[in-house]
């Protein structure tokens, strides 16, 4: 399966949740494929400090030149991606069989969480497109904070969007992990950030937790 993690906004945590997930679906035994199509290729700076600390699993990452082999289908394919290239962005999207969107929650990131929508839907032009899922990242951790759910409730008004009610909280856990090269349950398996990491990544890919027979 194809899954390209997308938005139209920088640092609304593709890269974050690409390699977090490239880690978790080895880890529960999947063959994956990474491609970094962002120009500024933060996942490649990511999995490179990863693989000089070595750390295992390493991280395969396959960089834009690669595209072409996007298609060779076997595992799990994830692909993060930048607005910084669009071209890219769209034609790995009418390649994929879902999208993945962090939204933070505001306004504005709901109104980008819309025209990228738009955007989807003109380039599959009729076809039925990838499934797009939606979920909201760096979620406001105080309870009296109501952001989360306002836009969380927006999210769910939209059309053409499945929304994925496993939140990712706003927590130093992702940022520290991420520089380190780790996984956010990794750099610390008891905290909250790895306890709905997990969470989201067992609702993306549910089959992965049954026993098969
Ligand atoms: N849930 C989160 N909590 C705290 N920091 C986060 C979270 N998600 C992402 N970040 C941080 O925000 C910055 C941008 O994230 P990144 O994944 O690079 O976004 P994008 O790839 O969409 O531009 C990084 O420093 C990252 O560590
Ligand atoms: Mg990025």
């Amino acid at each position: 399966m194809i899954t390209v993690i997308g938005s139209l906004k920088g640092g609304s945590g593709k890269s974050t949740v690409t390699f977090n997930l490239a880690i978790w679906l080895q880890l529960a035994g999947e063959n994956v494929r990474v491609f970094d199509l962002d120009p500024q290729a933060t996942l490649t700076d990511a999995a490179e400090v990863r693989s000089e600390e070595g750390y295992q699993p390493a991280i395969p990452v396959f960089p834009i030149e690669r595209v072409d082999d996007l298609n060779a289908e076997s595992g799990e394919t994830l692909v993060d991606v930048g607005a910084a290239d669009m071209d890219s962005m769209m034609d790995a999207i009418a390649m994929a069989d879902r999208v993945l969107v962090p939204v933070p929650p505001s306004q504005a990131d709901i109104w980008s969480t819309q025209r990228f929508l738009g955007m989807i839907s003109k380039r599959v032009n009729g076809s039925p497109g990838p499934d797009v899922l939606a979920f909201i990242n760096r979620g406001d951790t105080h309870s009296a904070i109501r952001e989360s759910d306002e836009a969380a409730a927006a999210l769910i008004s939209l059309n053409k969007v499945h929304f994925v009610r496993n939140r990712l909280g706003q927590r130093t856990a992702y940022r520290r992990s991420f520089s380190e090269g780790l996984a956010v349950f990794e750099l610390d398996p008891r905290g909250k950030a790895a306890r709905e990491f997990t969470a989201l990544a067992a609702a993306l890919y549910p089959h992965l937790l049954r026993t098969q027979h």
